[in-house]
This record gives C-alpha cells, sequence and structure tokens, in this order.
C-alpha cells in the first residue's frame, strides 16, 4: 500500500487550507481521516500520529482502488500542505491500465440486463475457459455469460476471444455467488459449475448454496438446468443435500459420463480413474419476475445520533459499524460500516452531513445489500 511518512506538523493547517482537493478532516482517537477530492473521485486518507512521525496512508477502505491515483492523491496532498517528507514509496511509475475489452463486463452491465442473443447461459468459475469457448464456438447463437474470481484466467480468456474473434461471450471478473441475484428472472438457457473449488474445510466458501440454488432456479427458464460437475465425493453428497430442498425443481445424477469437451481438471482426475459425478437440476416452473428498484439515497440524517457498538445479525443479513470520526469543522461526522451478506460483506465510510452518502461508492446493487442499507438508515436516522 502507497504511504508517506512526514515530519510532525500542526493538522489544523488541513482545516484552513484553501485547497481543493481537500474537503474536510474528521477524528477519531486513533487517527484523523481527510476527505480528498480530485475532479468528483474521492478517498479518505489516514494520519496516524506518532512520536517522531506521521504516517499518511489512504485508508483501508480504498483498497482495489488504482495505486496510481492513491500515489498521486498522497503525493498532492503532501505538496499542497508544504509537509516535509521523511519517507515515501509513491513514486509515480507509469501504471497497468485497467482490463479493457468490448466483451468484458462489470457487475454494473447487469443491472439492467438486457440481451438480443436468443439463448443465454453463464459459466461459473471457468478456469481455462477451454469448455466455454468450445460452446460458443459451437452455439453462436447464444451469449455465454462467463464469471470468474481469477484475475490471470479473464485475461486469458479475453485474449482467446480476441485470436477467435468471438462475439457471444461476455467476461466477468466478480464473485458468482452475487451475480446471479442480478438477473432477471426466467432468462438463463443453462448454468454450468464445472469443477468447483470443493472448500472442505470451509465450506461456507462454496459457490452452490441454498441461496445460490434458489437464485439458479429464478434465473433458469423454466425446464433449463444447472449442471454441476465434481470428483470431490464430498462436494457431490453435499449438491444431493442442497438440490433436494427446493420444490419449483428435481434434479438427477450421472457417474463418469463422457462430454464433448474436457477441462484440464476433469482430464487429471480421469488419468486417476476418479470418479466424476453429474448432477443437473432442472427449473420445473415458471418464476415470479423480479424487479429490483434498489436505491442507496439517505434522505435526511440525524447528525447526534448514537451509533451502536453491537453487531446487528438479521437471517440473511448483518450491519456493523466501526470507528466514528467526528468532523472538525461540525458539520457531522464518518463512520465506518461493514454489512451486507455474510460471505461477501461490503466496507464502506458514510459521510453523515445531514443527509449521507457511501465512500469511496455505493454498494453492489443486491437485495441484501439494500435490506441492509434500510437498517443503517433507520438506525442513522435516530
Ligand atoms: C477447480 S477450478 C475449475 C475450473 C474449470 N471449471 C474447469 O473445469 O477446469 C475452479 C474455478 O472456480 C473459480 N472460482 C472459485 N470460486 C469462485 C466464485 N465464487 N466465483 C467465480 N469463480 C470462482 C476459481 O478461480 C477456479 O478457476
Amino acid at each position: 500500500m502507497p504511504h508517506i511518512k512526514v515530519a510532525p506538523f500542526d493538522t489544523k493547517i488541513v482545516d484552513n487550507s484553501k485547497s481543493s482537493l481537500i474537503e474536510f478532516r474528521a477524528v477519531h482517537s486513533s487517527k484523523d481521516i481527510v476527505l480528498i477530492n480530485r475532479d468528483g473521485k474521492k478517498i479518505f486518507l489516514d494520519i496516524v500520529k506518532k512520536e517522531r512521525e506521521y504516517l499518511v496512508k489512504p485508508n483501508k477502505i480504498t483498497k482495489g482502488s488504482d495505486t496510481a491515483f492513491l500515489k498521486e492523491m498522497l503525493n498532492a496532498f503532501a505538496k499542497e500542505l508544504n509537509l516535509k517528507i521523511l519517507h515515501a514509496n509513491t513514486a509515480e511509475k507509469p501504471h497497468k491500465p485497467k482490463i479493457a475489452h468490448e466483451y468484458f463486463k462489470t457487475i454494473e452491465d447487469f443491472y439492467n440486463f438486457k440481451s438480443n442473443f436468443k439463448k443465454i447461459k453463464l459459466e461459473v468459475g471457468f478456469g481455462s475457459a477451454r469448455h466455454l469457448l468450445y460452446r460458443a464456438n459451437e452455439e453462436k447463437d447464444t451469449l455465454f455469460i462467463g464469471i470468474e474470481i481469477h484475475s490471470a484466467s479473464i485475461n486469458q480468456l479475453l485474449k482467446q476471444i480476441t485470436l477467435q474473434n468471438i462475439e457471444n461471450i461476455w467476461v466477468v471478473n466478480y464473485d458468482a455467488r452475487l451475480l446471479l441475484e442480478m438477473l432477471p428472472s426466467n432468462i438463463l438457457d443453462k448454468i454450468y459449475v464445472h469443477f468447483p473449488v470443493p472448500w472442505d474445510k470451509k465450506p461456507h466458501r462454496r459457490v452452490i448454496s441454498n441461496f445460490f440454488v434458489n437464485e439458479s432456479i429464478r434465473a433458469l427458464k423454466k425446464g433449463a438446468s444447472l449442471e454441476l460437475r465434481t470428483d470431490s465425493q464430498n462436494y457431490y453428497e453435499y449438491s444431493l443435500e442442497v438440490f433436494s430442498t427446493p420444490k419449483s425443481s428435481k434434479f438427477s445424477v450421472e457417474k463418469n459420463i463422457d462430454i464433448a469437451v474436457t477441462s484440464k481438471y476433469e482430464d487429471r482426475w480421469k488419468k486417476m480413474n476418479k470418479d466424476i459425478y453429474t448432477v443437473t437440476l432442472e427449473s420445473l416452473e415458471e418464476s415470479e419476475a423480479r424487479e429490483l428498484k434498489i436505491d442507496f439515497s439517505f434522505g435526511d440524517l440525524n447528525r447526534d445520533v448514537e451509533i451502536p457498538r453491537e453487531s446487528m445479525i438479521k437471517e440473511d443479513y448483518f450491519v456493523h459499524f466501526g470507528k466514528k470520526y467526528d468532523r472538525v469543522d461540525g458539520k457531522g461526522f464518518v463512520v465506518e460500516c461493514s454489512f451486507g451478506s455474510f460471505n461477501i460483506p461490503e466496507k464502506k465510510m458514510i459521510v453523515v452531513n445531514g443527509s449521507g452518502y457511501y465512500l469511496p461508492l455505493n454498494p453492489v446493487k443486491s437485495l441484501v445489500n439494500y435490506k441492509a442499507h434500510n437498517l443503517i438508515k433507520e438506525v442513522l436516522n435516530g
């Protein structure tokens, strides 16, 4: 993480600065934070005071931000305030551009998802993408959505898409457990989950869960199916349990069947004579339309509200407030907040100034985040 160490200084110079870069300073007993605004892009910098030096670094909620931008903001902050730098790792090197490709999509591209393709199929955790590329070449009238958390696999697939002139794959670098709920009901013709990580010691990290299965059945067309292939006896047995719960579906099991294209994993397991299970879960009914009207605005908030220390745990989401920082200009406060689903929580700063907003960006528009937002709003309303 980029940071600078500077000689101790009177932090009031931050408040009195005329710099357009600095919005305000807020304080907690452990550190100060400063809201930096460069052309509407906002981040918090932490100032941690030590006896001989002050450490200035991006606040941890900026994790995932462009490092070059963070370095630039740290350097600009020190320059604007004329701070004496003792140590810095903020040399601005040319940085790798973020992935840019016509078929590379973000989770936001699914907010109002529509497609002109006749069919839509989803592959979760495509890895080397052998199966996905094969299918996309075979079925040109189908849009394939490939979702992966591993960036190297994403880049590899994007290269192949260019080389093979493929026009029917969307590639998403995101956690598959969150994507399905963004999709409208009854639109998928297939979901492939081939050789998911078994997570024997941490089963809560598995892609397949009750929630995932219910969302799959909703997003699949009537008669369409989710195909799980696994070499793990544990995962196989676990899937039977999960697949037998929902009403509007049925499943079937096949052992050691040959499919048109095998993945690297499958080849490896076959050589080892391992059993491979194919479990197919079929959606039997038309599902109700899902219309998510999600709005993360706050309306009026109470600047003098007491922040609860206890986590608020609900059935499918939670809200936990962290440190509260009081603004030095008296115009409200900033509070750290983790919330949303247990597996993929959001971590944000909330600026409360009569109304309120999230930083660095609004949460992902998922149902659990929306439920959590409503609870946060209620608490901050006093
Ligand atoms: C064992 S590999 C199998 C890859 C490929 N399906 C195959 O058959 O060769 C599992 C893949 O799932 C990806 N993965 C794991 N959890 C995921 C998640 N929550 N969302 C999306 N991809 C995930 C991993 O990065 C990995 O590439």
